[in-house]
């Protein structure tokens, strides 16, 4: 890849000397100098009509686990930075190579090449024995995470953070959301409320410390006492902080100043979301969502990179639906196709283990999901998993029970949402393996029919289509890294998009 910054770097010895000539034959010094300007200036024209330096985000665009890890891995060999922006362990992204099967939950996709810089951001939330838990398994596989790092502004999952996530869900007895249980709420709850401790908390002189510990416990007292877990003292809360802060020091920094010194440098970044866009807590089918925003918007509050620095938004969307925990999911499925995708497509959490709940792919969510995330195209997985099912279903819109009303926009209350019904289309299947296709041509005709329809009505373009959980089980239709300067420019002066990729 060629960067600008390194042309104007290859031009500063010429340039010096060119000065230090000046006195010598002085016309000559100054005209060479103006070539040398107007060389560069040329190049600069020509370097930003056809950048290859672009900064994608990746976002979840259903209900979470949609392959977002997958697709991180596959697009980090084109980026130089991959940066987890929000959310904490609740997330669990498998990344499989070559047969090796590697389960995150907060350290980001990248890791398994040696020359990226992966960045825990600073909307994410630490549980730091998890962390540490994970660099030990990924030392102890042979991968080096010397280049890794966290940001200092994260905020600190305290071990109360957990016991009281759980707590809280079981008081809500017959209206639990179904969390992770790992203490996100509670962790942004403090976060938000201005009583939390940051990474770099640790770090600040002790008195500091000790006055944001005593204030979160003083904060926290009554609502742990209300529902029965033990209180922790300031010396419990102490000791744990001196603990993992010496483990924790070799990667933490302030991110934001390493991201933009990668921004000066020309460097790709590549930011990986957690949850999905239905799971986000303001756009998702609230309250049964997580406490992040889990949409495009997370990648810039939760990196310190401003949206105009974003070239690409991708959606990942599995090629049905799939939804873990509590909450409407009109697309379920209750019957024997549910539990076909469940188990030919291994639904299981990767951080719970709790079996997922399956249905057919909603396009109304889907459209949604493009419109707040301002997605700039998908990455379809699993679309292997129905390759045995005799017809496909698609959802194009909602009909309400009752009146009979038909719904293209998404509702923006759960209470709308569990009055509406799908409306479908019906596909043929394909019956036959998709594994070992590569190439878009090669697809059998009605898988590419479908995926038509399914890029239609969500009103973006299908980029990627994953056909398997390796890396290499990738038909790319368009590289997002790739997606030049210039085009986006064109893209967006015509005002729409390209209806779809897919022929
Ligand atoms: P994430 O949270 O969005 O990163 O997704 P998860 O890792 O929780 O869940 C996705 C699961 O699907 C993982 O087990 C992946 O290995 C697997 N997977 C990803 N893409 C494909 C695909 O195209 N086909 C199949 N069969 N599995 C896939
Ligand atoms: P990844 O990044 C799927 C769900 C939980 C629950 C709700 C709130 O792997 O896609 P929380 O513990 O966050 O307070 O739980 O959000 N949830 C996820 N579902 N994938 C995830 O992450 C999720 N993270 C949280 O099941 O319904
Ligand atoms: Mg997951």
């Amino acid at each position: 890849m060629i960067r600008f910054s390194s042309i104007v770097r290859l031009n500063q010895p010429v340039r010096v000397s060119l000065q230090k000539m000046r006195c010598e034959p002085p016309l000559f010094a100054a005209w060479a100098e103006l070539a040398l300007y107007s060389y560069t200036f040329g190049l600069r024209v020509w370097y930003e009509g056809n950048s290859l330096v672009t900064h994608v985000v990746i976002v979840g665009a259903q209900w979470g686990d949609e392959g977002k890890a997958k697709i991180t891995d596959m697009l980090a060999e084109s980026a130089d930075v991959v940066i987890r922006c929000q959310g904490g362990c609740n997330a669990g992204h498998t990344v499989s190579h070559q047969g090796n099967v590697f389960k995150f939950h907060l350290i980001p996709s990248g890791m398994l090449y040696p020359n990226k810089l992966c960045i825990i951001g600073p909307g994410t939330v630490i549980n730091p024995h998890v962390l540490l838990q994970e660099i030990d398994t990924m030392q102890a596989r042979g991968y080096s995470t010397a280049n890794l790092r966290l940001s200092d502004r994260a905020h600190l999952t305290l071990p109360f953070h957990a016991l009281l996530d759980k707590a809280r869900e079981n008081a809500l007895a017959g209206k639990k959301i179904g969390t992770t249980g790992r203490g996100i709420a509670p962790t942004y709850m403090d976060k938000v409320g201005r009583n939390g401790i940051r990474i770099g908390d640790l770090y600040a002189p002790q008195s500091f410390l000790t006055e944001r510990l005593t204030h979160t416990l003083e904060q926290n007292k009554a609502q742990l006492s209300a529902l029965a877990v033990d209180i922790p003292t300031l010396s419990d809360l102490q000791a744990f902080c001196k603990e993992i802060a010496e483990q924790l020091k070799p990667y933490v920094c302030d991110t934001v100043a390493l991201v933009h010194q990668a921004i000066k440098r020309d460097e790709s970044l590549l930011f990986e979301g957690a949850q999905g866009t239905l799971l986000d807590v303001d756009y998702g089918t609230y309250p049964f969502v997580t406490s992040s925003n889990a949409t495009a918007g997370g990648a810039c509050t939760g990196s310190g990179v401003g949206p105009s620095q974003i070239d690409q938004v991708i959606g990942v969307m599995k090629a049905y639906t799939t939804r873990v925990g509590e909450g409407p999911f009109p697309t379920e499925l209750h019957d024997h196709i549910g539990k076909h995708l469940l188990e030919v497509g291994q639904e299981f959490g990767t951080t719970t283990g709790r079996p997922r709940r399956c249905g057919w792919f909603d396009s109304v969510l889907a459209r949604y999901s493009t419109q707040v995330n301002g997605l700039t195209g998908l990455a379809i997985t699993k679309i292997d998993v129905m390759d045995d099912l005799d017809e496909i279903k698609l959802c194009v819109a909602y009909e309400h029970r009752e009146t009979k009303e038909r719904f293209h926009q998404f509702p923006s209350h759960i209470t709308t949402l569990a009055e509406l019904d799908p409306v479908y289309e019906t596909f043929p299947g394909w019956k036959q393996p998709l594994q070992n296709i590569r190439r878009y041509e090669d697809l059998p005709t009605e898988t590419r029919q479908y995926l038509k329809r399914l890029s239609e009505l969500s009103e973006a373009p299908v980029q990627i289509l994953s056909v398997g959980p390796e890396r290499d089980q990738t038909i790319i239709l368009e590289e997002p890294f790739q997606k030049t300067a210039s085009l986006k420019k064109k893209e967006h002066s015509h005002g729409a998009q390209e209806p779809s990729l897919i022929s």
